[in-house]
């Protein structure tokens, strides 16, 4: 059966689409879905293999793991000896753009804080030509030997004798390669406006990857100053964190010696440079500091929106952490190739194009907010992350969901027109709660033994759950006590590093409260909780009678009996957007009181949807909303925060699809996208479904759900009425998605006359309904549509106009046209290694798609290691995910599971960087199929009474 995408975080933001117009419509949203370990306890059809290849749950099964039978003993993961430090690094680099390579010189100065006669740094893929030493400055450098570790990346210099505490300074000599891996020192390709080919050099140092540019101690931990002086050809322009100070000709006077001003003290992996024909567009906040966007030529323009907003940003963040942002400059610059969506170097910023420009009339509103988002989560960086720093990668949360969550404090009040706090709910909360309900989720805090599984901890987890669950504090303690304790962090730890407990610190001092206790268990537990309600009437009053136990996707139990502290609020029907009672849980089950609610009343708990937990309601309590759903008197934030529950509970078995159809039908009225939004999912798991059972059952649940969307759609129409806001298109665009998916021939002929026009007479389609139409050509005319759409990604020079182009494509039910799509993206390299999992995307809306998918990437395994550039590049990790997680049945489980058992191309250590991603697909595989045989005989019966 075909699934949804896990919303496993592995498309961030800045590379998101409206995933829900992409491929929900064959497909379960795996956003909710969950666990396979659970079916394995109750031996729910796990076909016994005596394979040894078989993948066993092992010891490491307790943390949700998946390996291989018989694992080779785990490498042991070593950080750098604290006995030495550095305190500041002069770095001069010679890059050729030409030659792809670089030569480097630099020195360090080292403080020995214990007798030793070894220091050890990081470096990787480069040539070591020399290592010096200097103990006196003014003595003559002395050569030294080293040896390297290639598995730890670990460079040892042997000293000439024993060195007691003492300062030296370390030069190094070397050459390294100017890569296409994007990470360390790399390079990126674009054409200029003749067509001809040109490169730039950029870096992308996080997590451990300044290593490949300069020896150095590449822990966050180690903060030093940077003098950097970049040798580059003299048309080009060169940047790094810091100010220019000066440019003067090389001594051959080919090229120009461009130095920049000394660092604040800061850790390697924000560390920074960039080397191009570049330019830029540029203001001043009013705080004075120089803003710039840089781009390749030809597209400053479209900097425009960014730029404007970064610098209001900078000033809002002053303001905000009462710490003045203490770099001269900022500049934010737009790479054509780029891994992630964007890096928060200090002072120089680095985006991937799509994330960072606007065309104001083409641009989407939702890739326009996103930019928004983007840019200002860097920015938040600047004081989360650069100037406090996590001590090590457990702690990556304390920057990642920090940033994360102040970039929609910063929307929300400077952009009021994207109504972000609405997409919050599905984009951040509900996210992290699908993947946080897997049995292969992990905590927050999450131990980080392998310095290859970092790239994998930058998930739904590390991002969504922990901005979530910082709003649910930020609630708890009320915004102004929230900012208070993180200004008091901010201050006491700046320019240094910081562990989670010292956040917690920091907030109980502003608020009088000990929130280490309040806190630890959603941080340092994986999962979340879901709480059962049922209620009786004490003569004015409510009784509540609350329980919480994990949530976990597959309904089963926890091993661990797990126990949170649970901020509750509760709203009533009365008043529905005030908070009528506050409580907190603490045990298992409590009873709670809320005074002065009248019999029959409606009482919701989660009031605004600002907790991390779901609710589980007795059918009482959730009949009562009912009425205020349908008339929309319950606000916004509660309609979508209780109809998320219902379709998560879906795959626990405890709510039957019946039931969920039942709610979505009194929603009839409902006008807000992303409300519409959790409908539709539900919807999509009833098709996906029916899908699977026959096609008889399929054309009787599209027919369904015509009957429920028709009005909403007639209603809506396609074109943008004046005085609509910004939900409006992309309600619009969700609905008539829906219909056409659903086989509703009309919507469908409008769809497709939309896009002849457009590219037949020049008639625009809206941005924010362009990804719907596309996908319809390409899902409903074969051939001559995808042909169409082919030429037109060809010819745009716009990349949202590009992604949306392929991501269609990739919808197309004809097996030659989409084989045709990967030989052109993947072997003749016509699409972008960072662009290439859109490729994957929209498979899964076909059986014939998942299983060419799966196939090719299985075939194809070795190259996608060699082209991402290892098992923990997050590109390849993110293919890996989309080629299987749509499948829907047990057989396809163990056969995903097995692949990497067995493939040749992958190494033991690659399996255990991969366990995490592996269990949780395997997972998300398992949940499909336990959604199907929970609801088959549902869907008979619901389908049989629904008259159609
Ligand atoms: N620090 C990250 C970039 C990063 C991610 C580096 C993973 C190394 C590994 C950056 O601040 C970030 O979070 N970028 C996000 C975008 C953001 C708006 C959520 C990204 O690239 O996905
Ligand atoms: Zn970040």
């Amino acid at each position: 059966m075909m699934l949804g995408r896990l919303a496993i975080r592995q498309i961030p933001r800045y590379y998101k689409v409206s995933s829900r117009l992409i491929n929900n419509s064959h497909q379960l949203s795996l956003r909710n879905v969950p666990a396979i370990r659970r079916l394995a306890l109750v031996g729910l059809r796990r076909p016994f293999h005596s394979s040894a290849n078989l993948l066993h749950r092992t010891a490491s099964a307790e943390h949700g793991m998946a390996t291989c039978g018989n694992p080779a003993p785990a490498f042991k993961f070593e950080r750098l000896p604290t006995n030495a430090e550095p305190t500041h690094y002069d770095v001069r680099l010679s890059p050729c753009l030409n030659q792809f390579s670089f030569e480097g010189l630099s020195t360090v100065d080292v403080t020995i804080k214990e007798a030793t006669d070894v220091l050890k740094v990081h470096a990787q893929s480069l040539l070591i030509q020399s290592v010096s030493l200097i103990t006196n400055p003014g003595d003559a450098a002395k050569k030294l030997d080293t040896t390297y570790d290639d598995k730890l990346n670990i460079l040892s210099i042997k000293l000439p004798s024993v060195l007691q505490p003492q300062k030296v300074q370390l030069v190094f000599k070397f050459i390294g390669e100017l890569n296409d891996k994007m990470r360390g020192f790399y390079r990126s390709q674009y054409k200029d406006k003749d067509g001809s080919e040109k490169f730039l050099a950029s870096t992308q140092f996080e997590s451990t990857y300044a290593r490949l540019a300069f020896p150095c101690f590449d822990e966050p931990i180690y903060k030093a100053t940077f003098d950097v002086t970049l040798e580059v050809d003299s048309h080009l322009t060169a940047l790094s964190n810091m100010n220019v100070i000066s440019e003067t000709p090389s001594t051959d006077g080919k090229r120009k010696v461009v130095k920049f001003a000394t660092t604040p003290k800061m850790s390697s992996y924000l560390v920074a440079f960039a080397v191009g024909e570049l330019e830029y567009i540029s203001t001043k906040t009013n705080s004075g500091v120089e803003m710039r966007v840089y781009t390749v030529p030809g597209k400053k323009e479209q900097g425009q929106y960014s730029l404007d907003l970064s610098a209001k940003c900078i000033d809002w963040y002053n303001e905000w952490f009462d710490i003045p942002y203490p770099l001269p400059k900022c500049d934010l610059i737009a790479i054509p190739d780029f891994s992630m969506g964007a890096m928060e170097n200090w002072g120089l910023v680095t985006y991937r194009e799509i994330a960072l420009l606007v065309d104001p009339g083409v641009t989407s509103t939702r890739q326009k907010s996103r930019v928004a988002l983007v840019v200002a989560h860097e920015l938040a960086h600047l004081w989360f992350g650069n100037l406090v720093t996590m001590k090590w990668w457990t702690d990556l949360w304390l920057k990642e969901g920090f940033a994360s969550f102040m970039e929609y404090m910063f929307v929300g009040a400077n952009c009021p027109e994207f109504k972000i706090w609405l997409h919050f709910l599905n984009d951040e909360l509900a996210s992290g709660m699908g993947l946080d309900g897997l049995r292969n989720s992990h905590p927050i805090e999450v131990e980080i033994d392998n310095p290859n599984e970092l790239d994998e901890i930058y998930d739904s987890i590390t991002y969504a759950k922990s901005n979530s669950v910082n709003r649910m504090l930020c609630y708890y303690l009320s915004e102004p006590v929230f900012q208070k304790g993180l200004r008091i962090y901010l201050k006491k730890f700046q320019y240094s590093n910081a562990v989670t407990q010292d956040l917690w610190s920091a907030l109980s001092e502003a608020s009088g409260q000990n929130v280490n206790e309040l806190m630890s268990g959603w941080t340092q537990q994986m999962g979340f909780p879901v709480l059962n309600v049922t209620q009786r009437q004490d003569g004015n009053n409510r009784v509540l009678t609350v329980e919480q136990r994990r949530f976990i996707s597959d309904g089963g139990e926890d091993p661990k009996n797990s126990l949170w502290q649970v901020p509750i609020t509760v709203s009533v029907g009365s008043a529905p957007s005030d908070v009528k009672a506050r409580f907190l849980l603490k045990e298992k089950q409590q009873e709670f009181v809320v005074e002065g609610v009248a019999p029959g009343e409606w009482v919701k708990l989660n009031s605004g949807t600002t907790g991390f937990y779901r609710v589980e309601y007795s059918d009482e309590m959730l009949t009562a909303m009912l009425p205020d759903i349908a008339s929309r008197k319950m606000p916004v934030l509660d309609r979508f925060g209780l109809i998320n529950d219902l379709s998560a509970l879906l795959n626990t078995g405890r709510v039957s699809i019946a039931q969920f159809v039942q709610v979505a039908a009194s929603s009839a009225n409902e006008d807000e996208y992303v409300v519409w939004g959790a409908i539709d999912e539900g919807m999509s798991k009833l098709l996906a479904c029916s899908r699977e059972m026959s096609e008889e059952t399929l054309k009787s649940a599209k027919q369904l759900i015509v009957k429920m969307f028709e009005k909403t759609g007639a209603d809506l129409g396609f074109a943008e009425q004046s005085g609509e806001d910004s939900q409006k298109m992309m309600l619009r665009a969700l609905v008539q998605a829906r219909l056409a998916r659903a086989g509703h021939q009309p919507t469908i002929d409008k769809f497709n006359q939309m896009f002849t026009d457009f590219l037949e007479k020049g008639t625009p389609i809206h941005p924010d309904i362009r990804l719907a139409t596309f996908g319809v050509v390409a899902r409903s005319t074969g051939k001559e549509g995808f042909d169409k759409l082919m030429n037109l990604r060809e010819t745009t020079a716009f990349q949202e106009i590009e992604r949306q182009a392929m991501i269609a494509m990739s919808q197309t039910p004809e097996q030659p046209l989409l084989a045709q799509l990967f030989e052109y993206g993947f072997e003749k390299n016509k699409v972008r290694p960072q662009d290439q999992l859109y490729l994957f995307l929209g498979t899964g809306s076909t059986h014939m798609g998942q299983q060419y998918a799966w196939q090719y990437f299985c075939e194809h395994i070795k190259e996608f290691l060699e082209k991402y550039g290892g098992a923990n590049s997050s590109l390849f990790q993110r293919c890996l995910k989309f080629a299987g997680e749509s499948f829907g049945n047990e057989k396809r489980a163990v056969e995903f599971q097995d692949f990497f058992c067995n493939c040749k191309d992958l190494t033991d250590t690659d399996r255990q960087t991969l366990a995490r991603p592996i269990g949780q697909t395997v997972e998300a595989i398992r949940l499909n199929a336990r959604l199907l045989e929970a609801n088959r005989s549902i869907i008979e019966n619901l389908l049989k009474q629904s008259n159609l």
